[in-house]
């Protein structure tokens, strides 16, 4: 548990983010909060580690060696379904305490670091959720492999503070809100309720986060006094090596305050982006 006594909030961030058992670093979040209202702490400037501590577990394989999630009846497909996604909260534990570490030196807001806080704190309650409904049906994180995508889009990132905005929630938390409805469909379509309602928990929660990726991407862009979706799009083009794949979830996104005129010409396929007249401004 990270000592307070005589830290600052960058090195208690720091040591939780070198905490490598998962349930551990994830009940370690109130121990932090705690700093964080610590009106006795400065900020300091203690830069992470490049790479967080991480069980020896799960194994990490390219993304075609990790079990295809699927959501049936038995329970190994629900599983797999709940281990990837338990993974995927874990990483963004490690991702929003990243952004509230490593930029210190960019002269910020201190709402920045309440926003990026916030945001670990619900990623480490998400990483719970998910962990104990594994339990529930018998398996824990570390028993089928993973792999190591998002950190490595985090790392790719690490000298750029607009381009890990442009990135880690905007592209990367952004997809989650596309695919989690399906899921969420789905697992009542079976009779996994506990399921589907842990999952629109976190639904609600990440329109939060992908709305403070927003916020600050902005606050950034502002700064440098830089046109907005240009500079996303180019940042996109440049560190994330993927497409941006419809169907998108636009009313989660324009809940998100992120506007179709963002994403939607990066989309794959323009027919299934948001008509014209739909598309709200940001
Ligand atoms: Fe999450
Ligand atoms: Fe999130």
């Amino acid at each position: 548990m990270p000592d307070t006594s005589k830290k600052t909030i960058s090195g208690a961030i720091c040591e939780v983010l070198g905490i490598s058992d998962a349930r551990q670093k994830a009940t370690a979040m109130c121990h932090l909060v705690a700093a964080w209202k610590d009106t006795t702490l400065g900020l300091g400037n203690q830069p992470p580690p490049d790479r967080p501590g991480r069980p020896d577990r799960p194994l990490l394989r390219p993304p075609r060696k990790v079990p295809r999630r699927r959501v049936t009846q038995s329970a190994p497909g629900r599983i797999a379904l709940l281990h990837a996604i338990a993974h995927i909260e874990l990483n963004a534990v490690d991702l929003a305490l990243d952004m509230a570490s490593r930029f210190t030196k960019t002269q910020l807001p201190v709402d920045f670091y309440h926003d990026w806080l916030g945001v670990a704190d619900d990623e480490a309650r998400h990483f719970l959720m998910l962990s104990d409904r594994l339990a529930d049906l018998g398996a824990a994180c570390g028993d089928l492999p993973a792999h190591d995508g998002l950190w490595q889009a985090a790392d790719a990132s690490k000298h750029d503070l607009l381009a890990r905005l442009a990135i880690a929630p905007l592209v990367l938390e952004a997809r989650g809100l596309d695919v989690t409805p399906t899921m969420i469909d789905r697992l009542k379509s079976v009779g996994d309720e506990k399921t589907a309602n842990a999952l629109g928990i976190i639904m609600t929660d990440e329109i939060t986060h992908v709305s403070v990726g927003k916020r600050w991407f902005d606050y950034m862009w502002g700064m440098d006094r830089l046109d907005p979706v240009s500079t996303w799009h180019s940042l996109v083009k440049r560190y994330f090596h993927g497409d941006l794949k419809p169907p998108f979830n636009i009313a989660a996104r324009n809940a998100a305050r992120f506007s179709a005129a963002s994403y939607g010409p990066l989309a794959t396929r323009d027919d299934l982006v948001a008509s014209p007249e739909k598309r709200p401004d940001a």
